[in-house]
């Protein structure tokens, strides 16, 4: 097996565009990265913990009061280099942003320090995307330090055509690898 090269928490919402987020869990998990997922109860309508474990080779995290060790939601925020959610729901945007911490998902992040890369790729529909709410907590997350991903335009999975679907794959593990790229290296990027 390859040298771990870092540890993602990766973290699903319900969205359709859950079964996109498998393949750049995917390319993490090949490409030596180790990952640990997590997924609000309602992920678990769009996707399977055996197919999270089964690509990640850990166990899936979803219920805060599951009986593992003692906090260990705070351990994750330790073991991370990187925390991405993927795909984020409206509601999970919205619910950061108002500090809201009643599941897995948003106690993490409550709980995060802005130490390391927090990256959000939105999935949604138009009119979802568009919502003054979404507008106002997308640039909340974005003044907190949060990397907020840009959307794809096209025909949604509803039947609207326009701004909200998640990005593809492979331009979503792109942006992984350069917000874990070193800071000296970030810094040149944007100049
Ligand atoms: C078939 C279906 C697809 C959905 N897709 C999305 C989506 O892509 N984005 C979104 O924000 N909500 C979507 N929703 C609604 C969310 O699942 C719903 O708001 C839910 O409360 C989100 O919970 P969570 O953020 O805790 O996962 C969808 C619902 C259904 C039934």
């Amino acid at each position: 097996m390859s040298k771990n090269k870092g540890n993602i928490l990766f973290q699903l919402t319900g969205s359709i565009a859950c079964y996109k987020a498998c393949a750049v869990i995917s390319r993490l998990a090949q490409e030596g990265f180790g990952v640990k997922t997590v997924c609000s109860k309602n992920a678990l309508n769009f996707i399977g913990k055996s197919t999270l474990e089964g690509l990640t080779h850990n166990p899936v995290y979803t219920d805060t009061f599951e009986d593992r060790t003692a906090l260990e939601h705070i351990e994750l925020t330790r073991w991370m280099d990187l925390a991405v959610i993927c795909p984020a729901t409206g509601n999970i945007i919205n619910k950061l942003a108002a500090g809201v911490a009643d599941d897995y998902i948003s106690t993490i992040f409550l709980a995060f320090d802005f130490s390391k890369p927090y990256l959000i790729a939105p999935a949604m529909n138009r009119n979802m995307w568009a919502h003054p709410a979404t507008r106002r907590s997308v640039k909340t997350l974005e003044e907190w330090g949060v990397k907020v991903l840009g959307t794809g335009n096209g025909r949604q999975a509803c039947g609207d055509v326009g701004e909200g679907r998640l990005l593809e794959p492979e331009a979503i593990y792109k942006e992984i690898m350069a917000a874990l790229a070193p800071r000296p290296a970030r810094e040149a990027a944007r100049v």
